[in-house]
């Protein structure tokens, strides 16, 4: 496994492999790696003759003053994610400096509503954005045939397929199922800055959302409500998480 921290010196590389007829996989990533991109990775392996993991912590999708706290204390682990890349059979990582990725600022406005306006887009504002920028600039770098996302940033993958075919881009989406604990709760880089009172809830999300979505088609909203409710008590969290996403699946219509 090679690792690049130049772009030019990875599309050279990229150019080789590409006239020797392999199809090259994408897998874009924050660092911090656990078993949930381990998965992305083992697939594009599966699927391509090479794979390009990208590292890089994106300043741009965490503008405002809470997302520079994120982007703080978001966990830098880049000797330990190799490690797990080599075993996962990646051929290339590719670490840029911000200054690499950005030599200019990038002024490029996305925009994609509803998808990028509703949940994570309304709590966010500017995060998608940041998203489409990194992303775009990524696949104009590496030029993947695949590119691969994890199904638990599922916002994300409706707003890189919306940014795809915006641009005219020549690469197909590949979506992946989410890893998840023993207890539900979604593998996330994250999940070390759970308290462990919030760890102890956290899978609560999943159990709500998985027991609504069944319950939900033949229900109205407010039966949905009531039924969380009664089952998972008042916690907002969980409410805001579980009608989000059923409206925004289409399981449930004209939540207020
Ligand atoms: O999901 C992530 O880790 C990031 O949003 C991504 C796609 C790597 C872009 O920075």
């Amino acid at each position: 496994m090679k690792l690049f921290r130049s772009i030019v010196e990875l599309q050279n590389e990229l150019f080789e492999v590409r006239k020797s007829g392999k199809k090259v996989g994408l897998v874009p990533t924050m660092g911090a790696l656990h078993e949930g991109h381990a998965s992305l990775v083992k697939r594009s392996v599966a699927e391509n003759g090479a794979t390009v993991v990208s590292v890089f912590l994106n300043p741009t999708q965490f503008r405002r003053a809470e997302g520079q706290q994120d982007l703080e204390r978001y966990p830098r682990t880049l000797d330990a994610d190799c490690a797990l890349l080599e075993a996962c059979g990646a051929d290339y990582v590719f670490a840029p400096s911000v200054e690499e990725m950005y030599p200019v600022e990038d002024k490029r406005q996305f925009d994609f509503p509803p998808v990028t306006t509703v949940m994570e887009g309304a709590h966010r504002p500017g995060h998608f954005n940041g998203v489409c920028q990194v992303v775009s600039r990524l696949f104009y770098i590496v030029r993947p045939d695949r590119a691969y996302f994890g199904e638990k940033d599922w916002q994300q993958i409706a707003v890189v397929k919306a940014m795809v075919r915006f641009l005219k881009l020549n690469v197909q989406i590949v979506e992946c199922t989410t890893i998840r604990e023993a207890d539900g709760l979604a593998l996330s880089s994250r999940n070390v800055r759970l308290t462990p009172e919030q760890r102890q809830k956290a899978p609560l999300i999943a159990r709500t959302l998985k027991e609504s979505a069944n319950f939900a088609p033949e229900k109205s909203v407010q039966e949905v409500i009531d039924y969380v409710v009664r089952k998972y008590g008042k916690d907002r969290v969980v409410q805001i998480v579980t009608f989000g996403t059923l409206a925004a699946r289409g399981v449930i219509r004209d939540v207020g």
